[in-house]
Order: structure tokens, then sequence, then C-alpha cells
């Protein structure tokens, strides 16, 4: 009784998706997802800033932002702009990271021949964030802009970036005015920032386990470091940052929540006890039993209860 229901529900299913594909002109075909993830992969090479490989696909754009960081003695080159601006924001790129990978970790296996364009994508944004991440001891690079477009107001504005390079709209390429640094440190502490790079950076690592172990193994190691900084300094980089970051990329949800996700994140890719540890006694206290509804650059709750639930039932199958 309960088959024949059943296969009477599909028969209908069958039919009404078929007479769906005959009386409606947009159906969907595999073809058709192939071509957004290449299109929504290609969107990343819209957004690169640096010095551009000569295998780039989107040929209109060119080399940008190849100062970024020398006035202040370090290496900030590359990474992404954050949307329409000249902004490259070090918490939603590293988020957009931690993603990306995670998509390759449990769908690279159907993502064929995008697969090496999106490790590509992936590896633009590594490259930057270890280098974000290792050019000062104990400090994390969280952000790039400029401070107008034109160089006479250059000693008026010194913060608020965000706005001012909002107000100047230009391409990337035709940037010619200064860019500001930011950065979180032992006295200004980050741990939303530092702990999504750490996340973006081990989920990374897991990426290229196999294709790159030695620079697999460095994404782990940064990520580890950038881990105990963020762990060990704590406070929100809204607090530090406020008028850099805010309204743009504040921290509403704190730090607490990117703390377990970063710990889950290098748990994933090491299996060191520790940050298992780290979760277990930490969790309470970091807000792993608060409810959340949403999942987003901001709040990381939601991902970090799938991620862990999904390591354990892994294990408890193996
Ligand atoms: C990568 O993306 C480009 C542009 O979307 C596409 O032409 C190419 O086939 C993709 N795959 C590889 C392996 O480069």
């Amino acid at each position: 009784m309960a088959f024949s229901a059943t296969t009477f529900s599909l028969l209908l299913l069958i039919l009404d998706l078929s007479s769906y594909s005959y009386s409606h002109p947009f159906t969907f075909t595999s073809q058709d997802y192939c071509n957004a993830l290449e299109k929504s992969i290609l969107f990343f090479e819209g957004q690169r800033s640096g010095k551009l490989p000569s295998d780039q696909h989107l040929t209109w754009r060119g080399n940008s932002g190849l100062s970024d960081g020398s006035a202040y003695h370090v290496d900030l080159v590359g990474g992404y702009y954050d949307a329409g601006d000249n902004v490259k924001f070090g918490l939603p790129m590293a988020f957009t990271t931690t993603l990306l990978a995670w998509g390759v970790i449990e769908f690279g296996i159907s993502m064929q021949n995008q697969i090496e364009n999106v490790t590509t994508a992936i590896r633009w944004s590594t490259d930057y964030l270890l280098k974000a991440a290792t050019a000062t001891p104990d400090t994390l690079y969280v952000q790039v802009s400029k401070i107008t477009c034109f160089l006479f107001y250059r000693s008026v504005h010194k913060v608020g970036d965000p706005n001012l390079d909002h107000r100047c709209w230009e391409r990337p390429e035709d940037m010619d005015t200064p860019r500001n640094v930011y950065k979180v440190s032992a006295q200004n502490p980050g741990s939303d920032v530092a702990a999504e790079t750490a996340a973006a950076l081990a989920a990374s690592s897991l990426v290229f386990k196999y294709s790159d172990p030695t620079y697999s193994s460095k994404l782990l190691q940064t990520a580890i470091q950038v881990f105990n900084f963020a762990d060990r300094y704590r406070g929100s980089y809204s607090d530090s940052l406020s008028s850099v970051v805010c309204p743009f990329y504040c921290s509403y949800s704190g730090y607490h929540d990117e703390l377990l996700w970063g710990a889950s994140w290098i748990y994933r890719a090491s299996g060191i006890d520790s940050f298992m540890s780290y979760i277990q006694s930490n969790g309470h206290i970091l807000g792993a039993d608060d409810d959340d509804y949403s999942f987003s650059w901001d709040n990381k709750r939601a991902g970090t209860k799938v991620l862990l639930s999904k390591e354990f039932l892994d294990k408890k199958n193996s």
C-alpha cells in the first residue's frame, strides 16, 4: 500500500515535472548549472587586486594596488576588492575564502572543469591572507583603502576611509592617491577578523592538501598561529577599528562565534586534539548553545554546528 502510494505520487511528480518542462519556457539543464558555476567563479577574477597573471580571463581588468602597504613597509599587494569600491576588507574576504574552500571540500568532485578555476580563486585570497598574517609578529593587517581621490586632501582626512573611498568612484586601475592600511594587534585586538582568517587558512589547507602539500602545511601552520593570536588577545575589531570597519563590516555578533568557527576548522584540517578540547571547554562560554537562524560573514554559529556535526557523524560511520 505504502509502496504503491509512493509510486503513484512519484509518477504524479514526474508527469507534473514533464508537463512543466513542456509548458514552461525556462527549464534548467545541467549545462545551465555549469554556466552558472563558471560565471560565479569568474566573478572573483573581476574583483582581483594586484598584478594580474597572463591567463586572466577577464581581460578588461588590469594591474592595480601595486604599492598597497608599501608606505607602511609591508607587502599587501593582491587579494580582492570588496564590491564596487576599492576597499580590501579583511573580514568578508576571509569569510568568502572559507566558504569557497568549504564548497570545494564538500562538492569539489562535482565541479568538473571548474575545479581549477575555483582553487585559483581561493589561492588568490590565501596568498594575500598569508602576507597579511605574517608580515609583522602578533599583527594581522585587516584592511586597505584609499584616503581620497585628491592628493590635496591628504592631510585633512585620516580616518573613515571607506566613506571617502565610496565618494571616489574610479576603476582600481586608475587609483593614484595614497592607500591606508589597518591592522589588529595585541594592543588593538580583533579576535573576530583574526579567527575568521584562521578559518579561511585552515579550510584552504584542505583544498591544497594533495595538489600542493607544502603550501597546504604553510596555510595550516599560519592558521594555528593566527588563531592563537586571536585567542590570546581577545576583543572585537569593531572596537579597535570602529571608525573604519563600521558600519560596513562591523562585527555585530562579536568575536565568540569566530573563535569557535576558527577552532573547528583547524580541528577539521589538522585533527589536533587540543582544538577539540578548546571547543569542548570554551563552547558554553562562547555561545555554542545560542540559537541562530542565519549564517553570514558576521555570524558563524550555525555553520560551526553543521561543520562539527558532520565531523562527528563521519567519524562515527568510519
Ligand atoms: C575556467 O574559467 C574560464 C572562464 O570562465 C573557462 O573558459 C575555462 O574553461 C575554465 N576552466 C579551466 C580549466 O580553465
